[in-house]
């Protein structure tokens, strides 16, 4: 689908939801720019910057890092980018980042993905990510073509250092308690759209097809 005029959007939903393997079908077929929060702090954290350097701990414990942090550098990246069409995956994350996002952009829709606690824990510990693109892999849902190996570069896959059990149940909590009522300020501003599952192949097609609709909407809008 060709996009006739900016759509700007965000993904939201509890660590190991799915966010990042669904915002890579959503980038896929609608072209929408992926921005993940979390991809640019692993990349900051392997390149071994400053920034990389004070944010690994927090992460690794599973805690947020600072809102003006995490706001300064999506921001700017979004700023890089004033032509493109994007999906923001991981943030915002507070009612802060929110309103920091609100400020400078307007946003079109925010897709929820509604899955429970105990099916996320067992999913994260079989989880491989290739750590340069974010590309996810999982050992029973979507191994990879060589085990251990990214299909896209063949180059290794690893499994994330917040993925322990102790770090996913801190991670979760911190979802309850900072994330949730982020859902609540985009339903009160009418812009958010559950999708419930447990499995992000069912969840999907829900979400193509709502974006189909919408996407086609935001296109006759300007027609
Ligand atoms: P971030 O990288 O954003 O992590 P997250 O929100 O915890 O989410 P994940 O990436 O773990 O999961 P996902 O929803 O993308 O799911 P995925 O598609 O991989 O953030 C990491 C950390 O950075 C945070 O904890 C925080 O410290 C910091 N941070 C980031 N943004 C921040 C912000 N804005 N403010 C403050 N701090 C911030 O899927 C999960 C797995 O499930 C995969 O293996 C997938 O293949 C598998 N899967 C999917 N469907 C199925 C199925 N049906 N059956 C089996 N497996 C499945
Ligand atoms: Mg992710």
């Amino acid at each position: 689908m060709v996009l006739q005029r900016l759509f700007r959007a965000v993904i939201m939903g509890p660590p190991g939801s799915g966010k990042g393997t669904v915002s890579g079908r959503i980038a896929k077929t609608f072209g929408l720019e992926h921005i993940s929060s979390g991809d640019i702090l692993r990349a900051n954290i392997n390149a071994k910057t400053e920034l990389g350097l004070l944010m690994k701990a927090s992460i690794d414990q599973g805690q947020l890092v600072p809102d003006h942090v995490i706001s300064r550098l999506i921001l700017r990246d979004l700023k890089a980018i004033p032509q493109s069409s994007w999906l923001l995956d991981g943030f915002p994350r507070t009612v802060t980042q929110a309103e920091a996002l609100d400020d400078a952009y307007s946003v079109d829709t925010v897709i929820n993905l509604n899955v429970p606690f105990h099916t996320i824990k067992e999913r994260l510990t079989s989880r491989w990510t290739h750590l340069p693109s974010g590309r996810v892999y999982n050992v029973d849902f979507n191994p990879p073509k060589e085990p251990g190996r990214d299909d896209v570069t063949g180059e290794p896959l690893v499994q994330r250092d917040d993925d322990t059990p102790e770090t996913v149940t801190r991670r979760l909590k911190a979802y309850e308690t900072q994330t949730e009522p982020v859902l609540e300020y985009y339903r009160s501003k009418g812009i958010l759209e559950t999708f419930s599952g447990t499995e992000t192949n069912k969840i999907w097609p829900h979400v193509e097809a709502f974006l189909h609709k919408k996407l086609s909407v935001v296109n006759k809008g300007v027609a």
